[in-house]
């Protein structure tokens, strides 16, 4: 029987991460949980993220999971040590370092982090970066982008708050990093104003999982902690997905 595999993220950026898992490992068991109800992660302090974090990972273990994909840089970067010191029969897999493997022996000068508060504090890209490449690492906390995301901003204004969020980057960086798993749904804007590589978790954390690609029924179960009807028009508008949203009561 093929793994039950548990994703998890504050809510629609680790959806991207699933899509990955699912185009590579079809036939698996997926329950991925967005945790609307706290969102926005990137506000939280260390002690509110490790307490999320547990609940949830709490729920897959009761549900039998065995591999978990924390698909939150913020929770990746504030509580992985822990959740996976507290569940050590569940492989609990972050993304920060597969994000950062894919940076490995391309030379790249100047990579500019974009990530949430609560990330950037904790420095997890600049110090993973400094043992893979020998380069200038800044990292920009962007807190006004996951509401703007999650609230499906109009464009201009969207492209506006990136204009200042990056402007000072501008000419002066030779590769992107988006350190948070909401960015992908902006990153063809990030791109335009920067013009220089961008690199995301979504494909790089397919090659960190020890799944084998059995037969079997594929599965999928999409939870928000909040309002599953609301969530359910976010995934059709934004990802272009119309799934089942169920609601999940953690607290
Ligand atoms: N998508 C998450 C991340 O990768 C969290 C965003 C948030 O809720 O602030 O950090």
């Amino acid at each position: 029987m093929n793994n039950i595999i548990g994703v998890v993220d504050s809510g629609l950026g680790g959806l991207l991460v699933l899509e990955a898992l699912k185009s590579a490992y079809p036939h698996h068991h997926y329950i991925y949980i967005g945790d609307q109800l706290h969102a926005p992660y990137g506000d939280c302090t260390k002690d509110e993220l490790l307490q999320y974090g547990m609940t949830i990972l709490e729920y897959f273990y009761h549900r039998q999971v065995q591999d978990v994909v924390i698909a939150c840089n913020t929770l990746c970067a504030n509580a992985l040590i822990d959740l996976q010191d507290a569940y050590p029969n569940m492989r609990i897999h972050g993304i920060i370092d597969a994000t950062c493997l894919q940076l490995k022996g391309i030379s790249k000068k100047n990579i500019l982090v974009l990530a949430t508060h609560a990330t950037v504090q904790k420095h997890a890209y600049r110090d993973t970066l400094k043992k893979i490449v020998d380069a200038n690492v800044w990292e920009l906390a962007c807190p006004k982008l996951v509401p703007m995301i999650e609230a499906n901003e109009e464009e201009d204004a969207l492209k506006k708050v990136l204009e200042d969020y990056l402007e000072p980057y501008i000419g002066n960086v030779d590769a992107v990093i988006l350190g948070c798993t909401h960015y992908p749904i902006i990153a063809k804007h990030i791109q335009n104003i920067l013009q220089v590589d961008v690199f995301d978790s979504n494909q790089a954390i397919i090659h960190e999982l020890p799944f084998h690609n059995d037969k079997g029924q594929g599965k999928l179960e999409i939870y928000t902690t909040k309002d599953a009807e609301r969530m359910h028009d976010q995934i059709k508008t934004i990802i272009k997905k119309d799934y089942l949203v169920s609601k999940l009561k953690l607290d």
